[in-house]
């Protein structure tokens, strides 16, 4: 912790800070909206963080302070039992309040500064950040009886009850239980995970297009929807039951292709497993570049830029592979490249994509 950064907490609130948490963002390397469907993923944690710092208050009061996050940095308060979401960033804070309230802990006002480094809506996962970050801080500080996979189911129940996202728990484990140096191969139905090296032969490349996007509008829930259809119409509970893909061609449209990236994406998960377990990271690649394909035309969740930062990628032969990473919309893609080129590469894509669309790229990985 930073001197720096406690001085702006103690400036502000009159007094220091006792408790520190921190989480990181993720890069999901393959299995993209199968965490919904009972299906596999596979993230890593990014070296990109969000940190809290907290205080505990005498009263109900909760006052939050960010200068990174909302536009131009923010402060906010509200008291206990007065939690409404509001749109805003801070209603993950009070989301978090709001169940732990909801779930019968005895918590009473504190005073919280968050900043990060995980830029918002870029597909990183900065909303899981925050929450896994938040609730680390309050299960210190309150002494609460929580484990780390009952902090991203809680993190995930906050998104959907109160902040208004349906999304899965992919975001939520990886951030409040992977690290950088493997990836979480996740089953979202049984949350069984295990930890696989991700091999050092290789680099990877995370860069955000700035189109930014936001899961509590429109097209994540809407994806969400036509996946439940799909179900109904394919008489199983999750996706991840369906044993045919050629049963998705009787479905109709839009149903058919969204259960077919589904359906394939879990599979390629598990060869994605395989083919790291092998070494092979040309088939790595192959996987990765087949994901990002079947999320441009079943899934229909890449935009103009994006395909264009994977075409870009694509075009260097040190590439192995590129994707589209996260729920979509925008965001960032993430690449996998020989040794020792990723920099170059990173630089050559952005700087391609600057020059040939109003958008400014950001390199956050290497
Ligand atoms: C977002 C959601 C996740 C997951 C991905 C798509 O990141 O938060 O739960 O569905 O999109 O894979």
């Amino acid at each position: 912790m930073s001197d720096v950064r406690r001085d702006t907490f103690h400036r502000y609130f009159g007094h220091s800070a006792t408790v520190f948490a921190e989480a990181p963002g993720r890069v999901n390397l393959i299995g993209e909206h199968t965490d919904y469907n009972g299906g596999f993923v596979l993230p890593t944690a990014i070296p990109q963080r969000t940190h809290a710092e907290l205080a505990l208050r005498s009263d109900s009061k909760v006052r939050i302070l960010s200068h990174d996050i909302g536009p131009n940095g923010e402060e906010h308060d509200y008291m206990l039992g007065d939690e409404r979401p509001l749109h805003r960033w801070f209603d993950y804070v009070a989301g978090i309040t709001w169940l732990l309230r909801e779930r019968g802990y005895a918590i009473r006002g504190f005073d919280l500064r968050v900043s990060t480094d995980i830029p918002m809506g870029a597909g990183l996962s900065s909303s899981a950040s925050l929450l896994v970050t938040v609730l680390r801080a309050l299960r210190q500080a309150f002494d609460l009886p929580l484990n780390d996979v009952d902090l991203a189911l809680m993190s995930q129940s906050v998104e959907n009850g109160f902040v208004g996202a349906h999304v899965g728990i992919m975001d939520q484990m990886a951030a409040s239980l992977a690290d950088s140096g493997t990836a979480l191969f996740l089953d979202t139905r049984s949350l069984e995970y295990r930890k696989i090296m991700i091999p050092d032969d290789i680099d990877m490349f995370i860069i955000n297009s700035g189109v930014r996007h936001s899961h509590a509008d429109g097209g994540y829930n809407t994806r969400r929807m036509e996946c439940e259809e799909a179900c109904s119409h394919l008489g199983v509970k999750e996706l991840r039951d369906v044993q045919d893909i050629n049963l998705t061609y009787a479905i109709g449209e839009p149903f058919g292709s969204r259960a077919r990236h589904v359906i394939s994406e879990n599979a390629r998960v598990l060869k994605a497993v395989d083919a790291i377990s092998r070494g092979s990271m040309e088939e790595l690649g192959r996987l990765m570049i087949e994901s990002h394909a079947s999320m441009r035309d079943n899934f229909k969740v890449s935009v103009p830029e994006i395909d264009f930062l994977v075409e870009a990628s694509l075009a260097h032969p040190e590439v192995y592979g590129a994707r589209l990473t996260g729920g979509g919309f925008g965001g960032s893609i993430v690449g996998i490249c020989r040794k020792g080129h990723g920099k170059r590469l990173a630089n050559l894509i952005a700087d391609r994509y600057q020059s040939q669309t109003s958008h400014h790229a950001s390199i956050l990985v290497p």
